[in-house]
């Protein structure tokens, strides 16, 4: 049975594109839905472009309601009936409720080699470190914030000068391949971790 993917986006969606762009021939699953919780986020048009249906749900018009927020974040999602949810340059936290429900059911791809440097600025804060590497990793999402299992990871070295936009743009074209090779074994029921190169 092929497996329905719906994708959570907030900007230029090019993890989205990356996604849904494997997702052909063989492969066990298709994209159903996009959704962006920022209007005008440049990715919609990018999956329209596709031809994958889009939805928007706009944080900002619920103010401080994130309970609703999230009821109508649900409500487009389950109307797609997707087996899969994947969060793809998502920048919304989401509570403990809403994760308990696509429990087991959804991924998201982040910009550091989990467990370290969770949350945001990774590469700057890599930098800072000192670290030899950087990367992304995709894992399995959970009630803590980029805190699941770890499904595949990229490594990138960090080169005498980087700065967090220099290394950002060489680890970029490493969650493209990363995050659709992942995929494609999740959605075949395989949770072998993909590590790459
Ligand atoms: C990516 O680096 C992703 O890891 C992070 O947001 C960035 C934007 O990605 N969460 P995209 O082009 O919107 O997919």
């Amino acid at each position: 049975m092929t497996k329905r993917v719906a994708i959570l986006i907030s900007g230029s969606g090019s993890n989205m594109v990356a996604l849904a762009g494997s997702m052909a021939g063989d492969h066990p699953a298709r994209p159903v839905l996009v959704v962006s919780n920022v209007p005008g986020a440049g990715g919609l048009a990018k999956a329209q472009a596709m031809g994958i249906p889009t939805a928007v749900v706009d944080h900002k018009a619920f103010g401080k309601d994130r309970a609703s927020f999230e009821a109508a974040l649900a409500e487009a999602l389950e109307a797609a009936r997707p087996d899969i949810v994947c969060l793809a340059g998502f920048m919304r936290i989401l509570s403990a409720e809403f994760m308990a429900r696509w429990q087991g059911r959804m991924l998201n791809i982040h910009p550091s080699l989990l467990p370290k440097y969770p949350g945001l600025h990774t590469h700057a804060r890599a930098i800072e470190a000192g670290e030899a590497e950087a990367g992304c990793s995709v894992h399995e999402v959970t009630a803590e914030l980029d805190g699941g299992p770890i499904l595949g990871q990229a490594r990138v070295a960090i080169l005498p000068g980087d700065t967090p936009e220099s290394l950002a743009a060489r680890i970029l074209p490493w969650e493209h391949r990363l995050y659709p090779a992942v995929l494609r074994r999740y959605a075949a029921g395989d949770r072998t971790p993909v590590l790459l190169p």
